[in-house]
């Protein structure tokens, strides 16, 4: 959030100094904005209430923008409302035409601009100190200018980071890691001169000899939220999205602390925190180490969503939607699997049909939901959640994974890497290590999907395609689940 003054003799409000204790109820309304946060956060923390939680971050957000507006005193509202108004069409607009599968990579660009607004609130604060109430004397004081130095260093650090973000999910760019040598020692150095240059930054005086250590933590930043994305891909995408979620997350607290903040503070912090742990839960689920990942791809030697080598033709079993709805008929547990697959064919509506059908006959359906399937942490619980599925249907893999031993049918709809036992057995593969779904132990699979061309989003085969009880149904997902259940009526 970048405000502009236009006369700079005032002494802001928002300037550290001047705002929260000059007036108690502007620090209690931020206090209740930070309340309605944290029930947001709570509120998302599962389908049921996501949308009850949505709308505490709606109500928590429009106090903490309403207060700041009415309690400061801005030269210009005029500019601020037509710059909301902007923003708010602009939003508006892509968020009614986004397509669910392209949410990554949105969210991705999003992060860049919370990235490059910390950079130029840090850069603006530097330039014009006295309109942020930042002088001490002549001089900036030595903590406004390490917190000037941390945001401006976050800030770049996440528009770059998300900028190739974006331009790998988006497919601008190769999704496969680009490992440079001597990778991990450039980063370690590049951070440790961005921590040196802050505290040096933090020690000079006077416009020459702090510009050149500005300018130099700020082109740092941009080069190392670059080498630290490049390295990771393949699989480990969804880590990468929810690390940039943390890091914006903490620009807009360092941008807080610029500005004076408080509602800032607090809100950059939730969210920096909640990302934190949501990359923590992701690196769980993909049996991958944390700092592994957020030190830039460590370990990462192969692998990425290109295809690789030509994969060598092997028998397989095809079948048909009324062979599907026949044997269907005559199971007594049937575990279905959606993937991005499903979300890119819209199916969820299609198979919450055949659910109620096989439901009537008596059979007992599930949904086993794997903790990166799709391209969005809840991706899958999202688009069965708008298909009215139960969510008392809907289980996690560690929940679930046990009771394939006992299913007649594993279905499998759209997913691949999720299912893909190379993850288990195969050291080479980019996938390996990451828990999938023991769909290998049901008695028959059914398993739908475009072509046999097609690769999952780690790009590699799966040996589930080639298994005798394998069975694959290949067309788009919603369309043969829509044969299916024409079938089974
Ligand atoms: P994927 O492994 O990406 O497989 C998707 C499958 O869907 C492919 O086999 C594809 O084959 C099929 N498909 C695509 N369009 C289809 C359509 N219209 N109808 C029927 N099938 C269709 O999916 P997954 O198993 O859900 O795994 C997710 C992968 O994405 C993981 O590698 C994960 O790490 C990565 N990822 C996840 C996230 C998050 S946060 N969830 C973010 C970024 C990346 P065809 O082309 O032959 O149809």
């Amino acid at each position: 959030m970048l405000t502009w003054y236009g006369d700079a003799s005032v002494q802001i409000a928002d300037g550290a100094a001047a705002q929260g204790a000059v007036n108690p109820w502007v620090a209690l309304a931020y206090l209740v904005a930070g309340v309605f946060f944290i029930l947001a956060l709570r509120g998302l923390s599962s389908p049921q209430t996501s949308r009850t939680g949505n709308r505490f971050g709606m109500i928590g957000m429009g106090i903490a923008v309403i207060t700041t507006l009415v309690t400061h005193d801005i030269a210009n509202i005029v500019e601020i409302g037509i710059a909301i108004a902007i923003g708010g069409i602009i939003g508006f607009t892509i968020a009614r035409k986004i397509a669910m599968t392209a949410m990554p990579e949105l969210v991705a660009a999003f992060h860049s601009l919370v990235g490059l607004a910390a950079v130029l609130v840090g850069w603006a604060a530097y330039l014009n100190p006295d309109a942020f109430g930042l002088l001490v004397g002549d001089s900036i004081g030595a903590v406004s200018k390490v917190e000037m130095g941390l945001g401006i260093a976050i800030g770049a650090i996440t528009f770059s980071g998300s900028v190739i973000a974006f331009a790998k999910l988006s497919g601008k760019m190769s999704g496969s890691p680009i490992l440079l040598p001597a990778r991990h020692l450039i980063n370690l150095g590049t951070l440790a001169a961005i921590v040196v240059l802050t505290a040096m930054f933090a020690m000079a005086t006077g416009p020459e000899e702090t510009f050149p250590l500005i300018v130099a933590i700020t082109v740092l930043a941009f080069a190392i939220g670059f080498l630290l994305i490049i390295p990771i891909g393949g699989a480990d995408m969804p880590v990468v999205v929810s690390m940039l979620n943390s890091y914006s997350g903490w620009a807009a607290a360092a941008m807080g602390f610029t500005l004076g903040n408080t509602a800032m503070i607090i809100t950059g912090a939730l969210v920096g925190a909640s990302g934190a742990i949501l990359s923590y839960i992701m690196c769980k689920a993909m049996n991958r180490s944390f700092i592994s990942v957020i030190a830039g791809g460590f370990g990462a030697e192969s692998g990425g969503s290109d295809g690789g080598e030509p994969r060598e033709q092997r028998p397989y079993k095809q079948g048909s939607a009324a062979d599907a709805a026949f044997m269907l008929e005559q199971a007594e547990k049937v575990i279905i699997i959606p993937g991005y697959g499903m979300a890119v064919a819209q199916a969820q509506h299609a198979l919450r049909e055949m659910t109620d059908l096989l439901e009537e006959k008596g059979i007992d359906v599930k949904f086993a939901i794997h903790p990166v399937a799709g391209r969005m942490p809840g991706h899958m619980n999202v688009l069965l959640a708008e298909a009215s599925v139960d969510y008392d249907k809907v289980f996690e893999l560690e929940d679930i994974n046990s009771e394939f031993a006992q299913a007649d049918v594993a279905f499998i709809i759209g997913a691949n890497d999720v299912v893909n036992p190379a993850a288990k057995s195969d050291k080479s593969s980019p996938i390996y290590g990451m828990p999938v779904f023991d769909v290998d132990k049901a008695k028959q699979v059914f398993f739908i999907k475009r072509s046999m061309g097609g690769v999952g989003y780690a790009g590699v085969d799966n040996d589930v395609f080639y298994m005798d009880q394998t069975m694959m149904l290949l067309s788009d997902a919603k369309k043969m689940v829509e044969e299916i259940v024409k079938a089974l009526d």
